[in-house]
């Protein structure tokens, strides 16, 4: 032991204290990993379905700013695949109005559908608007999560590939899958017509102001959003403060 007449070495002092300055380094950083192995990432979502009013860029405006979506001047029965997000970014739905093969519009009413992979049970969203034929669903395949275009509405009387005989059995349209056939009425709450999907589309709940002509989404009943334990969670939520999304024209599929 140095007497205190010994003079200091101060280099082996200066070693010293930065290995331990390293040691405290080191254990502080292994405390942080063990704690930030122990926290789970975060479930980006939200709290509860909010309502939204939709918006788009009519056909033949001058202008590229979305404006609220008039009904009336929604097409009917159009063979575009109309889609806007909801409840969060990046999740699409499609928006129909619907009508028979000599452009009647169908009234759409709310009807108890199956969910074949469980039995369980749910009542479908009802159409809105002046006829009560505006509907709309998840754009997202409950098969295998397929989106559009590969996934979209077949105009009444439409040849749906691999399936000829639908077109005459459903002959007021149905929204097809091209992944593996799946297929599904969107006239009763986007039920399973044919697999191998065994979930319904979820349904869109809309609702129509008529004073402004304008739509508002509100919810979504039946099975949750393809891939997700819930429609609130596990995704990117709109901007705080958000109270419109757009309805996007993806154009007319080639099949
Ligand atoms: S993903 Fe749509 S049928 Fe398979």
């Amino acid at each position: 032991m140095p007497s205190d007449d010994e003079p200091v070495d101060e280099g082996k002092r200066n070693f010293l204290k930065v290995m331990v300055a390293v040691s405290v380094i080191a254990a502080a950083g292994g405390a942080v990993k063990a704690v930030l192995q122990n926290v789970k990432t975060p479930v980006a979502g939200i709290t509860s379905f909010p309502t939204m009013q939709l918006y788009w860029v009519p056909p033949n405006s001058t202008s590229s700013i979305p404006v609220p979506l008039k009904t009336a001047d929604f097409p009917t029965n159009s063979p575009s695949i109309f889609v806007f997000d909801y409840p969060l970014q990046g999740e699409p739905n499609f928006l129909l109005k619907l009508a028979d093969a000599s452009g009647k519009p169908i009234k759409i009413e709310s009807t108890e559908v199956t969910i074949p992979a469980t039995g369980a049970k749910f009542m479908s969203a009802p159409g809105v608007g002046p006829d009560q034929n505006i509907v709309a669903s998840s754009a997202i395949c409950e098969h295998l999560g397929c989106v559009p275009p590969i996934i979209h509405y077949y105009t009444p009387g439409t040849p749906i590939p691999g399936h000829p005989g639908l077109v005459n059995t459903y002959k007021n349209g149905l929204i097809h899958c091209n992944c593996h056939g799946s297929t599904y009425d969107p006239l009763h709450g986007f039920a399973v017509v044919t697999g191998p999907t065994a979930k319904p589309l979820p349904n869109v709940v809309l609702e129509w102001d008529p004073v402004s002509d304008t739509l508002y989404v509100k919810s979504m009943v039946g099975p949750t959003i393809y891939g997700k334990p819930s429609d609130l969670s596990g995704g990117t939520p709109f901007p705080v403060g958000t109270t419109t999304t757009t309805v996007t024209d993806l154009g007319t599929p080639s099949s």
